[in-house]
């Protein structure tokens, strides 16, 4: 197992398999990296089938138990089924997507060994979601999200990114989700760095604020990263899981990130919000591979939180009291 200067492990990596998308979310980080391109560009920088699969042999020689891929729109990769397929025996693979590719490829992905996905789905209501996504495939993000759940790629996450355009909408959010078997909501505080308009930023703790005002109904329980509440359905019978992602907010956040990036391109990343340790890694043989994956969690420090603090000149440096911890 690899464990950073701040104690964390190494558990899990994000791999980012194209920076194309067919949507254009206005809140986009496009995993720290800024803005995608469309879904017809030119693919010939993307990492390779061969490449992703034997990073991922390279990380599991190391412990690490969990893969999530994304994108932009990782389901505009063809190969999604087989990197999917030629994953390493147990490794938990996950999927973050727009959801507009899963009618009538879930089943495949479920057959090819993937565990679930997550959807980006930030409102039930068609007006708010093409203002959002800049798309009017409203329809097919449902139909996605279905597809997901009766191929058993469950439990389904509904990404949310809580912002200006989106706050109003949690209600109506957690009553689906607990309406709806196989549903989570994932409630994710607007990261502003990388997205621009930091102005759209809403303060989640009145979203938390929310939620725990009606503690006669909905129970809350803390669990190491995040928050997280059950929501019983209105027949009682059932009941959702709320998460609460709220990186900026939580000081506990980053010493809790067991996880390591690859962008498209194929270089390791050890923070998402940060593009200044990029290494290259995509092509590279396995000894190589297994060196640059050591350099990055040695490298890694965390982005929000106590770990930084302001120096006399007022620049953001590392708390050298928070290293080794
Ligand atoms: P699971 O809960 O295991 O499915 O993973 P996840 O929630 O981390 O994955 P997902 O791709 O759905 O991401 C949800 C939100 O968390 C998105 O807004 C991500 O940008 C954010 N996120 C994921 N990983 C990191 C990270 O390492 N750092 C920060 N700051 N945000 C992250
Ligand atoms: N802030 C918070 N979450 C974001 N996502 C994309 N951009 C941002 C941002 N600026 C989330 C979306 C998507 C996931 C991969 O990242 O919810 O599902
Ligand atoms: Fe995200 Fe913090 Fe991890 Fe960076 S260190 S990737 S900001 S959780």
């Amino acid at each position: 197992m690899l464990v950073d200067g701040f104690g964390r492990e190494l558990t899990g990596v994000r791999v980012s398999l194209t920076d194309r998308c067919n949507f254009d979310c206005v809140y986009c980080h496009n995993e720290g990296l800024g803005d995608t391109r469309g879904p017809m560009e030119p693919a010939d920088d993307e990492m390779g089938t061969d490449d992703v699969v034997r990073f991922l042999e390279v990380v599991a020689e190391f412990g690490v138990g969990k893969v999530k891929f994304t994108g932009g729109e990782p389901m505009l990769r063809e190969d999604l089924e087989e990197i999917v397929r030629r994953a390493p025996d147990g490794m938990e693979t996950s999927l973050t997507t727009n959801g507009t590719f899963l009618p009538g490829r879930a089943e495949a992905l479920c057959e090819a060994g993937l565990d679930r996905v997550n959807v980006s789905q930030d409102a039930l209501d068609p007006t708010a979601f093409e203002d959002v996504t800049q798309s009017t495939q409203y329809d097919a993000v449902l139909e996605g999200v279905q597809a997901a759940v009766d191929a058993g790629l469950t439990p389904v996450k509904l990404n949310m990114v809580v912002f200006e355009q989106t706050a109003g909408y949690v209600p109506e959010m957690v009553d689906h989700v607990a309406a709806n078997e196989g549903l989570q909501l994932q409630l994710i505080e607007y990261m502003p760095e990388l997205a621009g308009r930091p102005e759209w930023a809403v303060d989640i703790d009145r979203v938390h604020g929310w939620l725990e005002e009606q503690a006669d109904r909905i129970e809350h329980r803390e669990m190491h990263d995040r928050r997280r509440y059950w929501v019983p359905d209105d027949d009682g019978d059932g009941e959702g899981m709320v998460e609460i992602v709220d990186p900026v907010g939580n000081e506990e956040f980053c010493a809790n990130c067991h996880r390591v990036r690859v962008t498209h391109e194929g270089y390791l990343k050890g923070c998402l919000n940060r593009n200044d340790d990029l290494k290259p890694m995509g092509e590279m043989t396995k000894p190589d591979i297994r060196e640059t994956l050591r350099e990055t969690v040695e490298d890694r420090v965390p982005y929000y939180g106590e770990y930084m603090i302001r120096d006399d000149d007022g620049d953001w440096v590392i708390n050298e009291e928070y290293i080794g911890a």
